[in-house]
C-alpha cells in the first residue's frame, strides 16, 4: 500500500496552477539532526517536501517551475555512491528520481549552486517556506543575490517572495482517498496497540513497559510512532505532554495513554485512560463518564457546515456541566463558561487537524471567522479532566485522577468516520478486555 505516483503529480499540477505566472517553488528536504556526535536521530521527511514529491532521502531539493521547456519538475538529490551507500544505505541518485519518482530532470545536490540560480532568473516570484530551515534559508539569499550582482549583465532576478505555506497547506488539509486510506492503516495500527496495552497491563508494571508494548505493535505492523507516546500513571495523567514514562503503575490508579502510529507519513492520534488494575472505582468512573459523554457531543457536532469551534464549545459544555454536578466547580454553567473557569481542569482545546503533521497544518479560522468543517477534513476529538492533588475545593476522591479520551474523526459528505473508534472507550467494554486478559 502506497500513495500512487500519480497523485503526487497531480498535487504538485494543482500547486502550479495556483501559483502565479512566472514563478518558481523551492522545497528543501528536511535536514539531517544530530543526536550526539556520529550518532543521528531517526531520519524523518519534512511533510511539505513528503507531500509533493514522496521522496524520503535527505539531502534533496524539490523545484517546480510551471511551463520550463525542459521540465517543471526538478528534483536535486545525492548522487549514487557504491561507497557511501554501502556504509550508509540506497540511494535513487538521478535515474531513480526520474524513472521511480517521476521527476521530469534531475541533477546531483552537490551541483545545486551552479543550477538553481538559472532556474530562478527570469523568474518573477519565488515560493519558498521562510524561517523554518535557517541554513536554507541562507542559501537562498546567497543566490539571489548572485543575480542580484548579474543585473548589469542583463540579469532578471526574481523581485516576489510569497510564503508557499499558504497554498500549500490549505491543499493538505483536505485528504484524498488514499491519503485517507493511509489514515485509516495508521489509525488500525494505534487502535491494537492501545489494545495490546490494556491486555498486558498489571499494578506493579512501570510505564515503560507499557510502552515497550505499544512500540512492539507499531513496529510489528512497518510503522513508528508518530510522536513520543504518552504514557501516565496516576498523578502523571495530570501533565499534559509527559513522556519521561518511567514510573510504577500502582493499583487504584488510572493509566492515561496517548499514543498513535505513523504510517506512509500519515499519523494517528489516540488517547485512552484506563484503570491500571482493570476496574474503575466510583470516582474514576464519574469523571471519566463527564469526559466521555463529552467526547460524544463533540464528536456529533464533526460534521460538514459546522464551525470549526462546535466541537469544543459542545465539550465545554458538557465538561462545565459535570464539573458542577460532582461539586468540583461552584455556579451556574453559563457563567462558569463565560469566566473560563473550566479552565481550571480542562485547559487545553478539543482538537486539531491531523495528517502528515500531528498537529497538521492548515487554518482553523479564515477572515477572523471559525472555518467551517468539510468533507476530507481530519480532527481529532479530545476533551479532558485533569484533577492534580492539591485542587482547592475539589473532594480528595478526585484527586490524581487525569483522563483524556482521543479519537480521530474524518468530516464526511453525511457526516463523519471515526477512524478509531475500535479502540474501547466505554468503561465496561475496557473493564471486560482486561477481565478476560487477566483471566487468559
Ligand atoms: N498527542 C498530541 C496531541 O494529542 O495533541
Ligand atoms: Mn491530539
Ligand atoms: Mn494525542
Amino acid at each position: 500500500m502506497s500513495i500512487p505516483l500519480s497523485e503526487f503529480t497531480r498535487r504538485r499540477k494543482q500547486l502550479m496552477r495556483m501559483m502565479d505566472k512566472h514563478a518558481i517553488a523551492i522545497i528543501p528536504s528536511a535536514p539531517v539532526r544530530v543526536r550526539n556526535r556520529d550518532a543521528e536521530y531517526p531520519y524523518r521527511q519534512d511533510s511539505d517536501f513528503l507531500y509533493l514529491t514522496g521522496f524520503s532521502e535527505p539531502e534533496a531539493v524539490a523545484v517546480l517551475v510551471p511551463g520550463r521547456e525542459h521540465g517543471e519538475y526538478v528534483l536535486f538529490c545525492r548522487e549514487r555512491d557504491p561507497v557511501m551507500e554501502t556504509w550508509h544505505g540506497r540511494r535513487a541518485g538521478q535515474d531513480g528520481a526520474i524513472e521511480q519518482y517521476g521527476a521530469d530532470d534531475s541533477f546531483p545536490i552537490s551541483d545545486i549552486d551552479e543550477i538553481l540560480p538559472g532556474l530562478m532568473e527570469d523568474r518573477d516570484t519565488v515560493y519558498y517556506t521562510m524561517g523554518r530551515d535557517t541554513d536554507f534559508d541562507q542559501k537562498l539569499m546567497g543566490w539571489i543575490n548572485r543575480l542580484r550582482e548579474q543585473v548589469r549583465a542583463g540579469a532578471h532576478p526574481p523581485h516576489e517572495f510569497i510564503s508557499l505555506e499558504y497554498l500549500l497547506h490549505d491543499m493538505r488539509l483536505y485528504k484524498s482517498r488514499s491519503e485517507i486510506k493511509a489514515m485509516k492503516e495508521a489509525a488500525r495500527i494505534a487502535v491494537a496497540a492501545h489494545k495490546r496495552a490494556m491486555r498486558a497491563c498489571r499494578p506493579g508494571m512501570t510505564e515503560y513497559q507499557i510502552e515497550a508494548e505499544l512500540l512492539y505493535e507499531f513496529r510489528r505492523n512497518g510503522a513508528e510512532p508518530a510522536y513520543q507516546s504518552i504514557v501516565g500513571g496516576g498523578a502523571n495523567g495530570c501533565i499534559l505532554h509527559y513522556t519521561e514514562n518511567r514510573d510504577e503503575l500502582k493499583d487504584g490508579d488510572l493509566l492515561l495513554i496517548d499514543a498513535g502510529a505513523e504510517h506512509l507519513g500519515y499519523a494517528s492520534d489516540i488517547t485512552r485512560t484506563f484503570p491500571v488494575n482493570g476496574r474503575f472505582s466510583d470516582a474514576q468512573r464519574e469523571l471519566y463518564e463527564v469526559v466521555l459523554e463529552a467526547q460524544a457531543a463533540a464528536i456529533e457536532k464533526t460534521v460538514p457546515g459546522n464551525h470549526w469551534n462546535d466541537p469544543h464549545m459542545a465539550a465545554v459544555k458538557v465538561l462545565t456541566r459535570g464539573l458542577v454536578e460532582l461539586g468540583l466547580l461552584k455556579g451556574k454553567p453559563a457563567q462558569l463558561i463565560k469566566e473560563g473557569e473550566y479552565r481550571r481542569f480542562y485547559m487545553h482545546r478539543t482538537g486539531h487537524w491531523l495528517g502528515l503533521d500531528v498537529h497538521d497544518v492548515g487554518d482553523y479560522k479564515l477572515d477572523e471567522e471559525w472555518r467551517l468543517l468539510e468533507p476530507g477534513m481530519v480532527t481529532t476529538v479530545e476533551p479532558g479532566l485533569y484533577i492534580p492533588a492539591g485542587s482547592k475545593g475539589v473532594p480528595k476522591r478526585y484527586h490524581d485522577i487525569g483522563i483524556r479520551i482521543e479519537d480521530d474523526v474524518l468530516v464526511t459528505k453525511d457526516g463523519h468516520d471515526v477512524l478509531t473508534e475500535a479502540a474501547p472507550k466505554h468503561p465496561d467494554e475496557i473493564e471486560a478486555l482486561m477481565g478476560e486478559a487477566a483471566a487468559a
